[in-house]
């Protein structure tokens, strides 16, 4: 962790910091706000901070396991002033656990660790548990956006979802308010081909 991510959390994780321990709902966070959308692995934030000014309309809930990510999306927060954002600094595992059944708007999962080598395989986020658990949490109409720049991670992506009876969708366009981030960067620059899901939750 870097000094100023050091002092970001500790001048504003009373702001932006939420430590859920019972059950809730996002919008418990976000009373005033349309929607809420929760990402999962928000990473270093760029991604997250630039979609969160794009719609303020929304309400933000970034889950990451990394301190220093949760550090580096405070300091771009407070830079844009953003009164839509909330971060979790935990396993998401832990807190889909407690999120309320059936009300989260929308899941943002843009580039999941992609695990290449075989023996690791099992680690991906995106199993067929992982997506059952998408399908509780999701609200009826709510979406699941996925990126990856992975191949044979897209394809295991597609395939869970295609067996699992709760969501239709597939790849879409990239959508173009999801902005370029380093980690998409260093994919495109190895010539790996992004791909963009949507999932909607009958
Ligand atoms: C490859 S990075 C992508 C980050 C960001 N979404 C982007 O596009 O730049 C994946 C992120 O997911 C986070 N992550 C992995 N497993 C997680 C978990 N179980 N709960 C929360 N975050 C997780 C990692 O710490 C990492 O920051």
């Amino acid at each position: 962790m870097t000094g100023a991510q050091r002092m970001a959390l500790d001048n504003f994780h009373q702001r932006f910091l939420i430590t859920p321990k019972d059950s809730f709902s996002p919008n418990n966070f976000f009373p005033e706000h349309q929607k809420v959308i929760v990402e999962i692995g928000s990473g270093m934030g760029e991604a997250t901070a630039e979609i969160a000014r794009t719609f303020p309309e929304l309400g933000f809930i970034a889950i990451e396991v990394h301190q220093p990510g949760i550090g580096a999306l405070i300091i771009k927060a407070v830079e844009y002033d953003l009164n839509n954002l909330k971060m979790i600094n935990e396993d998401c595992h832990l807190i889909l656990d407690l999120i309320e059944d059936g009300s989260v708007d929308g899941f943002h999962i843009f580039f999941p660790d992609p695990w290449p080598k075989t023996k690791h395989q099992k680690r991906r986020l995106l199993n067929e548990k992982f997506i059952d658990l998408l399908a509780k949490k999701v609200s009826s109409g709510g979406f699941v956006k996925i990126a990856t720049d992975w191949i044979e991670y897209a394809l295991q992506i597609e395939s869970i979802f295609n067996s699992n009876k709760n969501f239709i969708g597939g790849i879409t366009s990239r959508p173009e308010w999801r902005p370029l981030t380093k980690f998409e960067q260093q994919g495109i620059t190895k010539e790996h081909e992004v791909r963009d899901f949507l999932y909607i939750r009958s």
